[in-house]
């Protein structure tokens, strides 16, 4: 506690944003853990955080006094104050604001040490590169991760566009279940406190309601609680009872929220668990995983390959190549060296059908790692323009998963540009794209950007938690294929819905279909040139088609009606799939 006496005395205008500092410092860490998927700007919940901690939040305070707080972090870093002493700092600063429970201040703060000072005192962010990586580049100007870089690509000129046409009747398909953002919490318990003030609830250590509070539910709870344990084994004994499946697209984010407290032995231990639990319920169904934003300790800590030593993330990666290709064998044996260096990987999946994982993580802007440098980070795009020219050149054709949606908010704008100019280029190998990380059920159109003809199709999973406010959900894909000459185009998909109110209701629950794309909204077909024609006629007024869509995104579990405005927004997003662009708002 030595330097947080003097540290009263350190300025005038620390006394002045005492205040603000407590907000920041909730800022600061509640952003890292909360670690909600992102909040499309029409959704109302983005505020639910600061609503919830009942917190003096007012708009433009917050970012002056970041920059202050991180000034006085660097000032006692320069006084040679040991790590400890700062944290106890911020410890207390929580504590005194009440920003988040006292266990969970304590622990928040040893959760981020390592990344905290790994990225200020290796001199990485000034508090300006901090706040503005933070709170958005009108609170300061970072380092710029904005500044414009390319990645180059091969000489080969682009083909001439090739849109799949639809098999012959009676052609072979591929039955493909896509689970996203499983979130599974190993400590969920049914009657634990469901309103205990912290990031994640519903847990055993949480403790007993009081009387006439809410308790949480056997299959799970709306309000910020992730998936039991009965729920994901449930998930899967229906899966495999119900659907032939091929195999299984699992695109990240398996551990709960319970981000202040998270070990690398909590985090690989899930890697191998969820790994076990897939093989013991589905055997024989290979998985195909990609690398979520929650799936490191710290959640969204990430160090590219130029981080060495005990920062490096090694032994994460290392987890997943013991887990997924040694011991279920569901990679070949030479993914191991692309997802050892960058947690990415391609291989064959059939004569004709390549997949891609790639990390998202690479171009997520919570990761502070890459405030030292964010031009391709792993080189991971060049990596893929070179996994898509060889399989442009073998007429192969592509699936890519990742966990965050280029287009999102959370994705840096110079990556995702780079990234949409690779779909673009190589848009007749690409045949799906599947993400997750916003828990709701979406999609994105890529675009040609001179003549707007829209280009390629990415589907977001939904998520098998319900945090928050939204049922669980799974998702199959019919796929063209395998024969010869199979486009490997996705024909339909069918989300399925466990109604959770239900299931807790009659302790009985039910996978039920809530829609297949092509029934639902009409289609003929569901190549990017029909999404666009979809999102087109949401557009019109009172579209009955928007009101199907705004159902299934939130998982029939809809927080209430969509305006005029609320739908603007959602029109935007379907049609961005690269993130700071605001062509169709
Ligand atoms: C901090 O430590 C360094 C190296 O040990 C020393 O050179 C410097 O004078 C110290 N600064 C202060 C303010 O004590
Ligand atoms: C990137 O490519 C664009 C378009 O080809 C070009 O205008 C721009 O100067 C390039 N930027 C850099 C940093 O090379
Ligand atoms: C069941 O789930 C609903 C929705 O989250 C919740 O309101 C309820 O408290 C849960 N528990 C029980 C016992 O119904
Ligand atoms: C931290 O996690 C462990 C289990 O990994 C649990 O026993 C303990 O109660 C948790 N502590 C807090 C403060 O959440
Ligand atoms: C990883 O890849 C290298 C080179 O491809 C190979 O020599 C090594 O045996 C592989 N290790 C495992 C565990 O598969
Ligand atoms: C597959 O496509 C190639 C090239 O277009 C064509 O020559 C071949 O006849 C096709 N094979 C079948 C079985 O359709
Ligand atoms: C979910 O189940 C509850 C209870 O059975 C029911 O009232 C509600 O209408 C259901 N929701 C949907 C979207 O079917
Ligand atoms: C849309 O619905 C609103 C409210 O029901 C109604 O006032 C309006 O006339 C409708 N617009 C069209 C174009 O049907």
């Amino acid at each position: 506690m030595s330097s947080y006496s003097s540290l009263f005395h350190l300025n005038v205008s620390f006394r002045m944003h005492q205040s603000a500092l407590i907000i920041t410092l909730c800022l600061i860490l509640s952003q890292q853990a909360s670690a909600r998927p992102v909040q499309l700007h029409h959704d109302h919940t983005g505020s639910y955080r600061f609503q919830s901690l009942q917190l003096p939040f007012i708009g433009g305070l917050e970012c002056e006094s970041c920059k202050v707080i991180m000034d006085i972090v660097d000032r006692l870093l320069a006084q040679n104050s040991t790590e400890d002493d700062i944290l106890d700092v911020l410890v207390e600063f929580c504590k005194l604001g009440k920003v988040e429970t006292p266990r969970v201040c304590e622990y928040i703060a040893r959760e981020f040490k390592d990344e905290l000072f790994g990225v200020l005192i290796g001199h990485y962010a000034s508090p300006d590169d901090i706040c503005g990586s933070i709170l958005g580049a009108s609170c300061a100007k970072p380092y710029d991760p904005d500044t414009p870089w390319n990645v180059t690509f091969p000489k080969t000129p682009k083909p001439p566009v090739s849109i799949p046409s639809p098999p012959k009747a009676g052609a072979p398909k591929l039955t493909i279940l896509h689970l996203s953002d499983l979130h599974w919490d190993r400590m969920y318990q049914e009657g634990a406190e469901v309103e205990c003030g912290e990031p994640l609830c519903c847990r055993s250590n949480d403790g007993k309601p009081a009387k006439g509070k809410p308790a949480a539910g056997k299959w799970g709870d709306y309000r910020g609680c992730d998936t039991p344990t009965r729920v994901f084994e449930n998930l899967l004994q229906y899966v495999a009872k119900e659907h032939k499946i091929d195999f299984v697209y699992l695109t990240g984010d398996l551990p709960a929220h319970d981000v202040w407290n998270q070990t690398r032995y909590d985090q690989t231990s899930i890697v191998y668990q969820t790994t076990t639990v897939l093989q013991k319920y589905l055997p024989g169904i290979p998985v195909y995983p990609a690398v979520g934003n929650h799936e490191s300790a710290p959640v969204n800590s990430f160090p590219p390959p130029f981080i060495t030593g005990k920062n490096s993330i090694t032994w994460l990666y290392q987890a997943m190549v013991d887990a997924w290709i040694t011991k279920a064998q569901w990679l070949p044996k030479d993914a191991n060296s692309t997802l050892i260096k960058g947690g990415y990987y391609s291989m064959r999946l059939f004569d004709g059908l390549i997949l891609v994982s790639v990390n998202m993580n690479m171009c997520n802007n919570q990761n502070w790692w890459l405030l030292e440098n964010e031009d391709d980070p792993a080189e991971e795009l060049e990596w893929l323009i070179g996994v898509l020219q060889k399989a442009e050149d073998n007429q192969d054709h592509v699936h890519i998963l990742g966990h965050i949606p280029p287009g999102s908010g959370d994705c840096f704008v110079q990556w995702s540009k780079n990234y949409n100019e690779i779909v673009n280029r190589y848009e007749s190998t690409i045949r799906g794209q599947f993400f997750g990380h916003t828990h709701k059920d979406s999609f994105e159109i890529f675009y040609e950007p001179k003549t707007k003809r829209p280009t390629s199709i990415l589907y977001n999973g939904g998520s098998v938690t319900t945090y928050s406010n939204v049922n669980p959900n799974y998702r199959i894909y019919e796929v063209d294929g395998n024969y010869k000459n199979s486009s490997w185009a996705v024909l339909d998909h069918a989300t399925y819905v466990m109604n959770l109110t239900d299931a807790n209701l009659t302790d009985n629950p039910k996978w039920k279909l809530e829609y297949t794309a092509k029934t639902a909204y009409g289609m003929k077909a569901l190549q990017a040139v029909d999404w666009n024609e979809l999102v087109g006629k949401f557009e019109a007024a009172n579209s009955t088609l928007f009101d199907k869509f705004y159902t299934y995104y939130y998982k029939s579990n809809v927080p209430g009606p969509c305006d005029e405005k609320c739908k603007t927004g959602f029109i935007c997003d379907l049609k961005t799939a690269q993130s700071g662009t605001h062509e169709f708002c």
